[in-house]
Formats: C-alpha cells, structure tokens, sequence
C-alpha cells in the first residue's frame, strides 16, 4: 500500500479515535533529561498524537508559554520541597497568582488542576512531608477559590498507592483501609478535597508489585489474564490494577467517601533499566490497558470512565535512579521523542506508531569509544565510574539493553553517552588517552550508543507582550 496514504490515514484515524474515545487519557511530561526537547516541540507533538491533558511536575514558564493556546488540560505542580512554603497563606496565594491565575485567559493555558506534592506521603520519605501537605493544600485551594479560579481549578495530592492497603490476614480488595499510620490525615484531607469537589490522584505500578516481589504472578501484572484469579465477594481480580485501584475505592468508602472521583496520576511501564523493563512488556502492558481506556471499561467497583495520565511522555536520562534503573526509561517516546514501540491510541491494537517529534535537531554523527591502542589501563575503571556519574549508564545494567557488552564495550558505552551528554566537547573524549572519537556507527544489536540531541536554548523570559496580557488579565480576578 502506498505509504504516504497510510500516514494520512493513520494521522485522520488516530487523531480521531483517540480524541473521541480516549477522552479520559493524559501523560506525563517530566523534564529531568540531560538535553530537554524544546517545550513547542513537544506541545506539538502531543498536538499531532490529539493528547489533550498533560501532567506536569511543575510549573514551568518555558512549559506553560508552549502550551499557550493548545487548550491542553493541565496539571500544574508543587514540588515536595515547596510545600512547606505554601503554609503561608500569602505565599500560596502569590504561587497561584504567578502559576495559574496569570496563564488564566481566552488563548492561555487550560489549568485545570494543581497537584500539591508529588508522592508526599511514600513510606520512604520517612514522614518528612506530612506535616506539611494538608495545610499547603488547603491554603492552595483556598487560594484558587478566592481569587475567583476554584470552580474549574482544583487542588489535588497525587499520592502513591502505597497509603492504602488490605491487612495480610484478609488481602483482598473490599477490605482497603488507609494506612494505620496515616488514616486519620488521609482521611481529613478526602474530607477538604470531597467539600471542594477536588478529585483523588492515585499513582498505580504493576510493574514495581512485580519488581518489588519476586514471587508475584507475572500475568498478573498485565490485562490479558491468566494468572489465577484473586476473588473478593464474588468479583474476580485477574490483574493487580483492578485489584489496586479498588482497594482504594474501599478505603475512600471506609473513610466515608465512597463516591469521590479518582484520577490515576501515573500507570506506565518502563522499556529498560531491568529484567522485566523491556520493550516487549511494556508493549504488553499497554496492549492491555488501551482496549480498556478506549471502551470505559473501568474496574469492578468502578466501571465506566477512568481519568488516566500515563507515566511517561518522555524518557528522563538525568531522573534518581534511587528506585531502580529503570526509573529513566518511562517514556512512550524516547528521549529524543521517537516512539519507542507500536501503540494504538484507539485501542484496536492496530500495528501503528504514535506521531514522533519533528524538527528534533541532532548533534554530529559522532561517538566515542574506548581507545584500543591505549597502553596504560590502570584508570580504566575509575574513568567509566566518573563517566557513569554524569551521564546515564543504567542500560549497561543487568536485564537491561547493553548487558553484555564486554569491558572495553562497556567502557566505550560510558564514554560515549558522556561525550554526548557533554555535547560532544572534544576534551571530553579524551580520559588521559584511553578514549577516541570516531565517525563510525558502533552500535550493537539491541544496544544503542545514542546520539543526543541537540540544546534547547531556555528562552530568556516570556514574550514582554505575553507577560503584559497576563497580567493585565489577571487584575479582572
Ligand atoms: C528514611 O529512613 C531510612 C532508614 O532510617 C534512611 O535510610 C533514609 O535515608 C531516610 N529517608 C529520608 C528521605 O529521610
Ligand atoms: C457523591 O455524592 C454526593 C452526595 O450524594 C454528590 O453531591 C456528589 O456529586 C457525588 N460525587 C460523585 C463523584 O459522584
Ligand atoms: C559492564 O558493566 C555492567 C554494569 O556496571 C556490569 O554489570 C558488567 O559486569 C560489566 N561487564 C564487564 C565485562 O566488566
Ligand atoms: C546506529 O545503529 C543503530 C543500530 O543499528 C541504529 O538503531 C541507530 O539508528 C544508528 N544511529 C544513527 C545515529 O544512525
Ligand atoms: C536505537 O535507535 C534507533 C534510532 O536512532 C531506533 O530506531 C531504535 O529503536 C533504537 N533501539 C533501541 C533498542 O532503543
């Protein structure tokens, strides 16, 4: 068949299921990458796939000029180490004043909600925010209430799923509470947010229940069935979102608000990083879940349509690796916003890719690599660990896309991806003679010794027109 006329096709097809069916669905867009894709690149991007909700981790000028007149939904953020400055009332009015009412016009950004924190309350920040977080979401809402925004601006907390649980004696669904240590504030703040008609932001993972349990039914992290079926009150659970996801409608229930609207912050699976982070289950895995959005299959306790926001847009090559390799390997795009494996936004499962960015510029076709005629090799390790502490290494990793390279392969990995990081500056391709450049493709198999892309120059301000209307604007508030 003619190609063009299937891209056209596609384009028309996709573009329409996805925005007439898949109403519900959102990404993700973190920036945490060595080399970020300009903002307008993206924005278009997410224009030519028809997304039309994006969930940002911040507030980011640059973000928010680019998303200008997309009439993109958006989540706008409260980084955890803010929150303690919004409990004051005066500072969380300025952040909404600077970060919503400002982009709040015909032709702005459509903010339709700020989420307070990110994954405040995870066991593993030992409590650090949890003073903080209900207040700063109070003073947030109130906030946008008073100035006039909180009827179709609502402040939410997306929360990790681990502050619900059913007891080890009975672990099924039906029987989700909040966490002991923490279900009295959990339950307070579904109180505020229910009064505000705010909805629950839940973050939910097959891939980390099958990461975190080596025991855990493999099947059972996916849609396709299979794995025995857990059974609760005659419901049976065939994969562990469901049986999450309602764990929590029962705690909300427990708590008193069994109606509350949740919203799935975050559901992905990463493409690399480890043994079961690989493109052929993340495949899997969205092969499952897109059917499902696109038919508003919804759970057992919650049938119907889910608000989703897939985690992620982008790979983030500069992320924490403190929860696993693969945290830098999230992205339905690449980190050059090429998608990564075929994904049918109707949820037909047709064999289609997404809309890849256009215009990305690329540096050089230039790499380094280990330099075979060096004679003293004593620093050798030293030098890949330096390389591999400023530019991402996780793919050399066990389970992971360049294992198996050998020494001298891992050590051209490190010094490639660290040249490339550093924009190909000569002097880093260099580690005292034991690295050199070359013009020629090395890459092997499945490992890819990238190149970057190449910088997105942050523009100085927004536009002197742009910042005039705004606040311009925002004196009729
Ligand atoms: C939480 O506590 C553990 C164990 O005491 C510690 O290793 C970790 O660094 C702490 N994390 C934070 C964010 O304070
Ligand atoms: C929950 O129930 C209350 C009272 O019955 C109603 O006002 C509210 O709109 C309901 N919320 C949802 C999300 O259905
Ligand atoms: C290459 O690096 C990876 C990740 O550090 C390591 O697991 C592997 O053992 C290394 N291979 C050799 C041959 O040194
Ligand atoms: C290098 O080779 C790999 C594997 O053959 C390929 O996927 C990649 O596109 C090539 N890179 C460039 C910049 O041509
Ligand atoms: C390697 O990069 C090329 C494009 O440069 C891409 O087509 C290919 O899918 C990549 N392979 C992997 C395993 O990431």
């Amino acid at each position: 068949m003619d190609k063009a006329w299937l891209f056209v096709n596609f384009l028309m097809v996709g573009v329409s299921l996805w925005t007439h069916n898949v109403k519900g669905l959102g990404v993700n867009w973190g920036t945490q990458a060595n080399h970020r894709l300009s903002p307008s690149i993206v924005v278009q991007m997410l224009r030519d796939n028809g997304i039309r909700k994006v969930k940002l981790f911040d507030a980011d000028e640059s973000i928010l000029s680019a998303l200008s007149g997309s009439n993109i939904e958006v989540m706008v953020a409260i980084p955890n180490g803010d929150l303690a400055s919004m409990l004051d009332e005066n500072q969380a009015r300025k952040w909404v004043e600077r970060n919503v009412v400002r982009y709040n016009f015909r032709g702005g950004v459509n903010i339709k909600y700020v989420a307070v924190g990110n994954e405040p309350f995870l066991k593993s920040y030992n409590g650090t925010f949890e003073k903080a977080t209900l207040p700063a979401l109070r003073n947030v809402q109130n906030a946008l209430n008073e100035v006039g925004v909180g009827g179709t601006v609502k402040a939410t907390v997306p929360l990790n799923a681990d502050v619900y649980e059913s007891p080890k004696s009975n672990p099924v669904p039906s029987a989700g509470r909040f966490r002991p240590d923490i279900a009295d504030l959990m339950t307070q703040m579904v109180q505020f947010m229910s009064q505000n008609n705010a909805p629950f932001t839940v973050n939910i993972y097959p891939f980390l229940s099958l990461y975190a349990n080596p025991d855990f039914p493999f099947k059972y992290a996916f849609f396709g069935g299979g794995a025995a079926p857990l059974v609760d009150n005659g419901i049976q659970y065939t994969n562990v979102f469901d049986a999450n996801f309602d764990t929590l409608v029962s705690a909300l229930k427990a708590a008193g608000y069994g109606n509350m609207s949740i919203i799935v912050g975050e559901v992905g699976w990463p493409t690399d990083g480890d043994i079961n982070a690989n493109i052929n289950n993340a495949f899997r895995f969205y092969q499952g879940l897109f059917p499902r959005i696109a038919a508003n299959t919804g759970t057992p306790l919650r049938p119907g349509n889910i608000e989703m926001y897939l985690f992620g847009l982008l790979d983030e090559d500069a992320k924490s690796i403190e929860p696993g390799s693969f945290e830098r390997h999230w992205g339905i795009f690449r980190y050059d916003g090429q998608p990564k494996f075929p994904l049918d936004p109707s949820g037909q499962n047709r064999d289609i890719y997404l809309v890849g960015a256009k215009n990305v510029k690329y540096l050089e076709n230039e790499w380094c690599e280990f330099n075979s005629n060096a004679r003293d090799l004593s620093n050798l390790g030293p030098s890949v660990d330096y390389a591999c502490q400023f530019a991402d290494c996780t793919p050399l990793g066990y389970g992971s896309s360049c294992h198996g390279l050998d020494a001298y392969g891992n050590a051209s990995y490190a010094f490639n991806v660290y040249f490339q990081t550093q924009y190909q500056n000569l002097q880093s391709c260099d580690f005292g003679g034991l690295a050199r450049l070359t013009t020629q493709n090395i890459s092997t198999g499945n490992c890819n010794f990238t190149i970057q892309i190449a910088s997105f120059a942050l523009r100085a301000a927004a536009p002197v027109a742009f910042s005039f209307i705004a606040v311009f604007t925002s004196l009729f508030f």
